[in-house]
Parts: C-alpha cells; structure tokens; sequence
C-alpha cells in the first residue's frame, strides 16, 4: 500500500495508480499531522512533500512503513537518523530538478538587479509615462562577483549560466570541487567570509541543516557589500528573517531575491513591505518538466524498495548531518 500526501501533476498520479495500490486519493491540499498518522499506521510506503514533517514518533507508529519517498531535493522535514534507526529508506529526488532551479535562481537576480516587480506595476497600474532617462534605473550583472555558497549540483548549474554574463565567480563549500572542475566553472574557492565580502551577488544553495540554520544572520550580511544583493533559492531558516529586513531597511544591502522563507506560506511582514525584494512562492522546480521527472523518480523509489531492491536515490544519515550539497538546494 503506498500513500501520496498529495496531488502530483497528472502523469505522475496516471503511473501511480498504474504500479500501485494507492491510499485514498491524494487532494490538491496539504496533508494534516493526522492525515499522515493514519496514512503511515497502513502503508508499506509514503510519498511525501516537503512540507509534510516526518518525524520519529510518526515512525513508531508505522509498523509496515519500509520507504519515505521525498519529492523534493531537500529532505530537511525528514528526521533521516530516526527512520535509519527503524530501517526505514529515505529517498530524494536530485538532478531532475537542478536546471530548473538554477533558472529561477537566475530569474531573481535578474529581477531584483534590474527591479522587474517595481517596472511590472508602474505598466500594470497604469502608471507608465513612457521613457526616461533616469527611471528605475537598476545594476549590471555582466561583469560582476558572483559568490555561490554551496558548490552542489545547483550551485554549479548557477555558474555554468554565470559564464554567459562574464561574471567572476568565488564560491564557498565545506570542500573544495576538484581543479578540474573549478577550470570549466572558472570558478574560486575562497572562505566564507571572503565570498560574502567580495560578491556583489550572492546566492544560496545549501541544504537545511543544524549547521547551516541562521548560518546568515546579522554578522554575515554586515560582511556583504551596501550595493550587494543576497539570493536564496534554497531553504529560508538558513537566513535571519529579521536580520535580513533590518540590512534591506538600513540599506547596509541593496536587494533581496527569496523564493523560500523560514515558516512558509507565512512571509516576514518587513519584507514584504521592501520594495528592494523580490519575493516568490517557493517555485524553484516549478516547471511541467521538473515536477513530472520528479514524480517518476520516487515511483522508482518506491518499487526499487518494494521489490527490495536498493533505492536509487537514497539519502544518509551522514550526508544530512554534513550537509555537504544540497543536492540543491543541494
Ligand atoms: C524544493 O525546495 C526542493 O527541495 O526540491
Ligand atoms: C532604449 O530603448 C534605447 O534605444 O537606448
């Protein structure tokens, strides 16, 4: 019996429903604490989003559970030690999504650089008085310093694109990538302290972990240049909200770029009263493509455990706690 929290595009649900005996039908909505609870009190496997908490007391009262099947790259809603202890599979849905990803990443720089949300509704209210010399004017990426932290497989998509815009491009990782690769990016490891005082972009793309949470907060975004602009397309606890808000009113930095935040849907009112922002509803893989291929690969999740087979994508114990790549947000 496998069990979906929620409604996945429609080729996904058509597959589903094709290899599996599914637990009720999954709505358009997301699943309850309850919901979950007696889903895992049956199933032998649970498909579950990113906002569906999966925790050890949900485990112990999941006698048959053999496989939580994330769909999504990041798995910091999974207690990945807790399943591990009741031999429980934790998959991820890595790559499918990366390129995805890395083009919103690109779409809020280019929009928070170029002020696209501020140009968008002075045309859309009717406000436009035709051209003008010094009206919205914004700042060049070609060019600049790119500092990518977090040199996963998403970080390394943002700076294939960066070559395109002649950027300089200084990264930081718990490892450095091997000199090889770093060639082809024309990327540089530096330190942490180094990307955030060098960049005039600066883009996330670690995972949530207990290392990584708040990892920006005041003293960071200090170190970041008043003209510098932070973009975070991976998970927003990794940033101090109110740090943040504080740094765009003072205007100690110039802009902002999130498509994720700290408690989602809820955004921090200060930023959401910046018109220095740009705010997004969490869509870094939303395209057709992204979300069906994801779809496809917790099926394969899902069987590979079933048929008790080792899972394709399984995540570790080790990797969580390291953090080493937020396979995209790696
Ligand atoms: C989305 O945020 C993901 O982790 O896939
Ligand atoms: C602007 O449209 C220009 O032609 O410079």
């Amino acid at each position: 019996m496998v069990y979906v929290s929620r409604r996945l595009p429609d080729p996904v649900m058509a597959e589903l429903a094709r290899r599996f005996t599914l637990i009720g039908s999954p709505a358009d909505r997301p699943a309850t604490r309850a919901d979950l609870f007696a889903a895992a009190a049956v199933a032998d496997a649970m498909a579950v989003t990113l906002t569906d908490r999966m925790d050890a007391e949900l485990f112990a009262k999941a006698p048959r559970l053999k496989v939580v099947a994330v769909y999504a790259v990041g798995y910091d809603n999974v207690d990945v030690a807790a399943a591990a202890r009741r031999g429980i599979v934790v998959t991820n849905t890595p790559d499918v999504l990366t390129e995805s990803t890395a083009d919103l990443t690109w779409a809020l720089i280019l929009a928070v650089t170029r002020r696209l949300p501020e140009a968008e509704r002075l045309v859309r209210e009717g406000k436009w008085e035709g051209w003008a010399p010094t009206q919205l004017l914004g700042t060049d990426v070609f060019g600049k310093t790119l500092g990518i932290i977090g040199m996963g497989r998403i970080g390394r998509a943002v700076a294939r694109r960066a070559a395109g815009f002649r950027m300089n491009i200084l990264y930081h990782n718990p490892r450095p990538l091997a000199s090889d690769l770093e060639r082809t990016l024309g990327a540089r490891y530096v330190p942490l302290a180094q990307v955030l005082q060098s960049a005039d972009i600066v883009t996330l793309h670690i995972p949530l972990t207990d290392s990584t949470r708040g990892m920006i907060g005041r003293a960071e975004l200090a170190l970041i240049r008043p003209t510098g602009y932070l973009i975070n397309t991976a998970r927003g606890a990794i940033v101090d909200e109110p740090a943040l808000s504080e740094a765009l009113e003072r205007k100690t930095l110039a802009g902002a770029g999130l498509d994720v935040y700290s408690e989602e849907p809820h955004v921090h009112p200060r930023l959401r009263a910046l018109p220095n922002v740009v705010l997004l509803p969490h869509i870094g893989s939303a395209t057709h493509e992204a979300r069906v291929k994801m779809g496809m690969m917790v099926i394969d999740n899902i069987a590979a455990v079933l048929d008790g087979r080792e899972a394709p994508n399984r995540v570790g114990v080790a990797r969580q706690q390291k953090g080493e790549e937020h396979g995209s947000v790696q």
